[in-house]
């Protein structure tokens, strides 16, 4: 098995695994109005907070994707009790099995990072209706990082990129995508919220390698706190 940080949230079932958690997430949609004929999309969906939540409180259809299968079979656990059937499946946001102009709103919270967003964002920009909306909490890069802190992140995280707010701005935009807004969020407001901070789905055995990989997160998190940050990307196809 992996022993990296994607794989580590997924033995520790970290519900709600983006800055914010599920209080953001709430706060992002509290303006939508969807309908039942609202097809919803939460691509990297992790164990499925965010999915769960929308089937219980918007009149919608919602499907959810992970390219991990620990999180789909822990997501599927949490959705046995819904009301409301969610279509979830092991797949990649950068190679998506559903339709041309398909998907009315796409969610992505803190998953196109882990990807080549020169992939994921044209296939995610395909898939949606026109006028099709996107909705990312990405982190970004705040300052200048030097070669060594650059290394250190992108080799612990995974990714093969540290974006600016411009350089994601311009991605989206090279897709076909219009960028609606840009937010810094207050993670602070959201930081206290008790339904989150439960919100585990812990594997039965865990080996020691991920504590310390958790451990890390939370160094590295402290040290590159001036240089990393987050942004809301609000988009329109
Ligand atoms: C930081 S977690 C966020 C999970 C979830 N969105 C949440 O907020 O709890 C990133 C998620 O993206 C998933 N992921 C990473 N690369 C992916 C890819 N290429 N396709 C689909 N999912 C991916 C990981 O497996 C992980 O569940």
């Amino acid at each position: 098995m992996d022993k990296t940080y994607l794989s580590c949230l997924a033995e520790f079932g970290i519900g709600g695994a983006h800055p914010g958690g599920l209080q953001l997430t709430k706060k992002l949609l509290t303006d939508e109005r969807f309908d039942e004929n609202t097809v919803v999309l939460d691509v990297g969906c992790g164990t499925g907070q965010t999915a769960a939540y929308l089937a219980k409180e918007f009149e919608c259809q919602v499907i959810a994707i992970d390219n991990n299968p620990l999180m789909v079979e822990k997501a599927k656990e949490r959705f046995v009790n819904l009301q409301k059937e969610i279509n979830i499946e092991v797949a990649d946001v950068q190679r998506l099995s559903f339709e041309k102009g398909s998907i009315d709103v796409i969610l992505s919270e803190s998953v196109l990072s882990f990807t080549d967003p020169t992939i994921s964002i044209p296939e995610i920009t395909r898939v949606l209706k026109e006028n099709g909306r996107l909705f990312a909490i990405e982190m970004v890069l705040e300052l200048p990082l030097n070669a060594e802190g650059r290394r250190e992140i992108s080799e612990f995280y995974g990714l093969g990129q540290i974006w600016t707010v411009e350089e994601w701005r311009r991605a989206f935009l090279a897709s076909g995508l219009a960028v609606e807004s840009i937010e810094v969020p207050d993670l602070e407001a959201n930081s206290h919220d008790s339904e989150t901070a439960t919100d585990f789905s812990l594997s039965e055995s865990i080996d020691e390698a991920f504590y310390d990989i958790l451990s890390k997160h939370f160094v590295l998190t402290e040290n590159y706190k001036d240089h990393l940050g987050v942004r809301i990307f609000k988009c329109m196809k």
